[in-house]
């Protein structure tokens, strides 16, 4: 296989998603076939480029004849830092090559059930047909390995090095539980190992063509959240919120950092809403009823819908077979398979 081979597929990778004009081949400064090996040096037009050139470029090469391993190594960009009133902004946010829509779950307190809605709108999505990941960006505490029966299960890479989701239930599904030595492994990061670690794990992973990759952030506004904000592109943010008056007051500081950070808030999900009696088949709103809607309706936000407190829900949760799918009849999922159907025609109409 001829070099011309390599810089003639790398003319047809389309960077212009992840927000790069230039075409990569133009940034090949080296290039090496050895044994089964191909060895490329790149200088990126500038830094912070080089997982998601990294991603497309193997993306290309990996088809051509006789490749085994692609090396991708990468030299500062020489290009002159321009004068600081012309800066570019810190960090530009990218675009997830393969994934058309990403859409975040947070709120400000924690326990309110942002992992329960993350997992099961996930799989309620799937249910509705479209090809939909789920990404674990509770670095901090990771549930989506319990609540997926994915607990102890360990992630591989390609010989590319890029993380393979597993795949569960019909969705594919990363955590940072998945690489830790042990679940009780307490996750201490330094802030820099966090930002590369979130990073790594959207633009560095296999994951395909998604409609949807629905992400499960830890509680509160802390760094994840902002560095999210900072680096990728996402769809929107929904926040979940319990019609309790410290949830609540907690959520309206989620919604602030939302807009502060230019993340489009597309709604509340307003969980343990209420509580059906078995006995009576009574709905009794034991955290009060009209809290949220009057919260939502103050910061001009829609409710996307409402879960009822169900102790199935919770127990289901903890063996790992999420309710959409072991109880697909059940009131709650019929509950998350409203809130994908408000989510999806959200998005259509925003777009
Ligand atoms: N509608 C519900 N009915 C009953 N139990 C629920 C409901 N929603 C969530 N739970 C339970 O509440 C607990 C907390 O839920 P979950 O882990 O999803 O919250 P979280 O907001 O992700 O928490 P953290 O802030 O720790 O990440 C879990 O035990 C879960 O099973
Ligand atoms: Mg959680």
């Amino acid at each position: 296989m001829s070099i011309k081979e390599v810089i003639d597929a790398l003319k047809n990778v389309d960077l212009r998603e992840a927000g790069i004009n230039q075409n990569v081949a133009k940034m090949v400064k080296d290039a090496k076939f050895t044994g089964g090996t191909l060895t490329l040096v790149i200088e990126p037009p500038r830094e912070g480029l080089e997982d998601v050139i990294r991603v497309k470029v193997v993306e290309a090469l990996e088809k051509l004849p006789d490749v085994k391993n692609v090396d991708v190594k990468f030299v500062k960009p020489k290009a002159q830092q321009p004068p600081p009133q012309f800066q570019q902004p810190m960090f530009t946010r990218k675009k997830v090559p393969g994934v058309k829509h990403i859409v975040a779950v947070g709120s400000g307190k924690g326990g309110v059930g942002k992992s329960t809605v993350a997992t099961n709108l996930a799989l309620a999505l799937s249910r509705l047909g479209y090809k939909v990941g789920l990404l674990d960006a509770d670095v901090y505490g990771p549930s989506v390995p319990t609540l997926m029966g994915l607990k102890g299960e360990r992630v591989n890479v390609d010989q590319f090095q890029r993380l393979i989701p597993l795949e569960k239930y019909g969705i594919k599904v990363l955590s940072i539980g998945f690489m830790l030595p042990s679940e009780d492994t307490p996750v201490i990061w330094r802030g820099p190992m966090l930002m590369k670690a979130l990073t790594e794990f959207l633009f560095s992973t296999k994951w395909g063509d998604l409609d949807y990759l629905i992400m499960d952030l830890p509680p509160g506004t802390g760094d994840v959240q902002i560095t999210l904000a900072q680096n990728v592109q996402l769809d929107g943010a929904l926040v979940v919120t319990t019609p309790q008056d410290v949830a609540l007051s907690d959520v309206k500081k989620a919604v602030t950092m939302f807009k502060e950070v230019n993340i489009p808030v597309l709604g509340v999900v307003e969980n343990m809403a209420y509580f059906i009696c078995p006995s009576d088949g009574q709905k009794y709103y034991i955290f009060g009823k009209g809290k949220v809607a009057q919260f939502a309706s103050n910061y001009g936000l829609k409710i996307l819908g409402s879960i009822p407190i169900d102790p199935d829900l919770a127990q289901r949760s903890d063996e790992g077979k999420p309710v959409v799918v072991s109880e697909p009849d059940s009131e709650v999922s019929k509950a998350f398979m409203g809130i994908a159907k408000v989510l999806t025609e959200t998005l259509q109409k925003k777009n």
